[in-house]
């Protein structure tokens, strides 16, 4: 029986690409015990932007969602993502952090973890890894992400050898991960085909974007060749920057001969409650209809969408429109001066604000911001292929090396969680409140603050009434 199964993204990924990740609870705690029988590989429905949307503009404890979703879906395997040593964020954290981190989400509900770095420099993913181990009960599962990029020097070759990475590094299934929704059905045929024949054994997850159009085509000739995950939303939650629709590949593979485990009856009931969900964010202006389209210029320019309405925002702001030609020309070349970092994240903006620079400075790295200066300093990791060595020198001096980005030794351990406990005092209740306040400080304490208020009143109120 040819078979495949389904990531359901509609509470992490879907809500994220098309709503900026401003799902409250209040808005799918009810339908969550249908979703738990409705067959899904995996739910992902943390990590990513929620935990920052949660404290931030929710209004709720990160912790306590994932609990409360733990509760409501004691079969499905719960999913998240999170970016290796950066966490959430984008800064690196000491390694006793990672490893707090990565046990509290376990402890909390976390079934599947899908660690990536931004650069695929697998280093970064280690600690991460090791703590999902040791902390793993029989449900964890360890994904090990790649970050999909189109260049020179991103030949399937190079993704094989990155696959048979992080079979060795110990993971237990891996995900290409196309943010861009740039990957076509002809190249993700070659990879899939590739990766299988090299490493079959451990299960491949495919995981892309709508934002061009190609992912239907894409998802499609990837499970023809073997891919054994997709991942998609429900349908009302499907399209333009988010995932493929649920329902739609559903019934597309279970014609062509697919088992995917999925109860036809459960993915309907889960899209009919989420359709008035959306409309309320359509009407509120939150869903915007650019969101929802398919907009095919990242094929066309080779960098992602994103990207691009960055740069015309900068041009415009700038007034000079006219150079936009030019720009879109520098792009590859600072790319490769680069070694070609996949073009996502904080690597996508420090691409195209250096690529404008250069244009309007009429000379190239005449100015270069802090970012790309740390970035030739290693301070991102290592870039997939070797940097401008002559820019490199200049950033950093001739004689001097760059720094090593892996957490060394001496630097294992810090004092935040020392710090944390100091700034909390008694608005910490937990070690999952001081991990809340490592990953964001200002957004914690105004969340704590919001929570003793709340409490405080409820107690004067029942004082009251009594
Ligand atoms: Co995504």
């Amino acid at each position: 029986m040819k078979r495949v199964q389904f990531t359901e993204t509609v509470l992490r990924d879907a809500n994220q690409s098309l709503m900026a990740t401003r799902l409250p609870r209040d808005d799918f705690e009810k339908i969550l015990p249908v979703m738990d029988g409705a067959g899904y590989y995996s739910v992902e429905c943390w990590g990513g932007a929620t935990f920052d949307s949660c404290l931030r503009y929710l209004n709720e404890d990160p912790w306590e969602r994932l609990r409360r979703i733990r509760e409501a879906m004691p079969r499905t395997r719960l999913q998240m993502l999170l970016r290796g040593q950066n966490l959430l964020g984008y800064k690196h954290y000491h390694d006793d952090v990672v490893e707090k981190f990565v046990e509290l989400s376990l402890k909390n509900g976390i079934d599947v973890i899908r660690i990536f770095d931004a650069l695929n420099d697998f280093r970064n993913i280690r600690t991460a890894l090791d703590a999902t181990k040791k902390y793993a009960n029989t449900r964890t599962v360890a994904s090990g992400c790649i970050a999909y990029t189109q260049s020179p020097v991103h030949t399937v070759d190079k993704y094989v050898d990155m696959c048979r990475e992080l079979k060795r590094m110990g993971f237990d299934t891996i995900c290409l991960k196309d943010m861009a929704g740039t990957m076509s059905p002809a190249e993700a045929e070659g990879l899939i085909k590739g990766i299988k024949d090299a490493v079959g054994d451990i299960p491949l997850i495919l995981h892309t974007h709508c934002t061009t159009g190609m992912a239907y085509m894409t998802l499609l000739k990837a499970v023809e060749c073997g891919v054994d995950v997709i991942d998609t939303a429900t349908s009302c939650f499907s399209g333009g920057t988010s995932q493929a629709a649920t329902e739609t590949l559903y019934y597309a593979l279970t014609q062509m001969g697919y088992e995917t485990g999925l109860d036809e009856a459960a993915i309907n009931k889960v899209n009919d409650f989420f359709k008035p969900v959306k409309q309320k964010y359509i009407d509120s202006g939150l869903i915007s209809s650019k969101s929802m389209g398919t907009d095919s210029r990242a094929l066309v320019y080779k960098v992602p969408g994103g990207m691009l309405s960055n740069m015309i925002a900068n041009l415009r702001d700038m007034n000079a429109m006219d150079k936009f030609d030019e720009a879109l020309v520098e792009i590859p070349n600072v790319r490769r001066d680069l070694g070609y970092p996949p073009l996502v994240t904080p690597l996508s903006q420090m691409v195209g604000n250096q690529a404008v620079v250069n244009v309007l400075m009429g000379q190239r790295y005449k100015q270069i911001s802090n970012e790309v200066k740390n970035y030739f300093r290693g301070e991102y990791g290592i870039a997939p292929a070797p940097v401008d060595r002559e820019l490199q020198d200049r950033i950093i001096g001739a004689d001097n090396e760059p720094v090593d980005c892996r957490i060394e030794d001496s630097r294992r351990t810090g004092k935040e969680f020392e710090d944390a406990r100091a700034a909390l005092g008694k608005l910490a209740r937990s070690e999952e409140d001081l991990m809340s306040w490592i990953c964001y400080p200002d957004q914690t304490v105004k969340f704590l603050t919001a929570r003793r208020e709340l409490e405080e009143h409820h107690v004067r109120y029942s004082i009251v009434e009594e």
